[in-house]
């Protein structure tokens, strides 16, 4: 049987990251994914996370198209079973209810012969404002699926109707879609999907998974199984990698961090369920499938990033931030005069994230700090522990084996006590740390029963 084909035409808002777990959902399930990416979504995600997870080109505009030899917009308008719009933004369906077509992502919605399910994402005042739902009406009115809404706190502040559906109500409408007759343009077939009463199919992740562990032959967590996603709906922000601090225009402060544990970090959440957030500095590692990916070269870009990642249910800060940056770093390269006179070089402290985390109003329920130490492991990491006032230290020992290797020996550190690990492949340290972190958060963020 042939594999369902999904056109994503992703709108701006910024539920657009769920757009990267729902079209991993897809994949992971054999449909063939086309993402389309509007202006506006492009300030969310990036086409080339969208590429890399759908394993096909992503579309930005309509002059991708114009000499129509690779295809053209009613080819690829048309070329899918369902069209999904996610997240469908006010503006989007009231260009679609109104039959308006200047750009790409509008021009292929009115070109296209094929279901269109829409999954509506917006403040919940432009949710509810009657101009929305006049569109809602006339959308359905035409034949779009469009789903309600979730309720709930949003990431302006304020709470009702207007969240984007989880992905895996979204999947489940999808299927449900691609399942049930064609609707008829003009009013017959097209309707409600209430988020809330989806079915829930065996393919798809469970918002409840189960606690049971499938431990593979190394007896590390294996996320490949779908049943065990034990993050599921779980936020999680990461840093990782070193930073660039500026001397001049042609030389930096850096150091030695390879970014490997932190991205091996970011995989294993975003494998285990997790909407990831990574915040990388300067490393040439690929992005982990489905997982959100933000660059950035010094420690005040990356700390201004964490921010801006807020909320989040964990933080995991494995980044080697450095200490110091220039404390004014100059506009042109700086010449030596041969005279021997000490470099004109001071520095100023960078702020310090994982610290400031703690102490900030939207300090994450688990935070975690990482220590790359060479002696007395344990002592040092619950001296940090206290300072920085974060709930666990990661422990690194790099007497033997440092940065930049394959492995880590770890011991975590907590109020409560110290968990030390064998030495361990950075990946399976990564799988172990998501399955302690999941115990973690179920007991501080006890989950709702079905
Ligand atoms: O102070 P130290 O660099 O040893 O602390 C390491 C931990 O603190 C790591 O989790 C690192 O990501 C974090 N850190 C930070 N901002 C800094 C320095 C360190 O977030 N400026």
């Amino acid at each position: 049987m042939t594999k369902p084909r999904i056109l994503m035409i992703i709108g701006g808002g910024i539920a657009a990251y769920k757009s990267i777990e729902l079209v991993r959902l897809l994949r992971k399930a054999g449909y063939v994914v086309r993402c389309v990416i509007t202006r506006a979504g492009e300030q969310f995600v990036t086409p080339l996370t969208l590429a890399a997870l759908s394993e096909n080109k992503v579309y930005t505009n309509l002059f991708d198209l114009k000499d129509e030899v690779e295809m053209g917009h009613i080819q690829l308008s048309r070329e899918a079973d369902l069209v999904v719009v996610a997240p469908a933004t006010a503006d989007l369906m009231a260009k679609m209810a109104g039959g308006i077509a200047d750009d790409l992502a509008t021009t292929l919605l009115l070109a296209t012969d094929k279901p269109v399910l829409a999954a509506p994402a917006m403040n919940v005042r432009m949710w509810l404002h009657a101009a929305t739902q006049r569109n809602v009406a006339t959308l359905r009115g035409d034949g779009v699926t469009v789903m309600e809404p979730d309720e709930g706190e949003m990431a302006c502040g304020e709470f009702g109707p207007g969240r984007l559906p989880e992905p895996a109500a979204i999947f489940a409408a999808i299927k449900a879609a691609l399942s049930s007759p064609p609707p008829l343009a003009g009013g017959v077939g097209g309707g409600t999907v209430p988020s809330s009463v989806l079915p829930l199919s065996s393919d798809m992740p469970s918002p409840s998974p189960s606690r049971q562990r499938e431990g593979d032959l190394s007896g590390q967590p294996d996320f490949a199984d779908e049943d065990h996603r034990p993050l599921y709906g779980r936020r999680i922000l990461i840093t990782a990698g070193p930073t660039h601090e500026p001397i001049d225009p042609v030389r930096y402060i850096a150091n030695r961090s390879s970014g490997k544990q932190g991205f091996a970090i970011a995989a294993a959440a975003a494998e285990a369920g997790a909407e990831v957030l990574l915040i990388a500095g300067p490393v040439e590692l690929p992005t982990p499938p489905g997982v959100i990916r933000v660059d950035v070269e010094t420690a005040v870009e990356m700390a201004a990033e964490v921010e801006q990642g807020l909320p989040v249910d964990a933080a995991i800060m494995v980044a080697a931030v450095a200490d110091w940056r220039a404390a004014d770093p100059a506009g042109q390269k700086i010449k030596k005069d041969g005279s021997g006179q000490v470099a004109p070089l001071a520095l100023a402290e960078n702020p310090d994230i994982l610290a400031g985390l703690a102490k900030s109003p939207h300090r994450p329920t688990l935070l975690i700090g990482f220590a790359a130490e060479t002696n007395d492991v344990v002592a040092h990491a619950e001296a940090k522990l206290a300072r920085k006032g974060c709930d666990w230290i990661v422990a690194n020992d790099v007497a033997a084996d440092p940065m930049g290797g394959e492995s880590n020996r770890v011991h975590i550190v907590s109020k409560t006590g110290i968990d030390s690990w064998d030495r361990l492949p950075k990946h399976a340290v990564a799988r172990k740390l998501m399955e302690k972190i999941a115990d973690e958060l179920d007991a501080r963020i006890p989950r709702q029963p079905d």
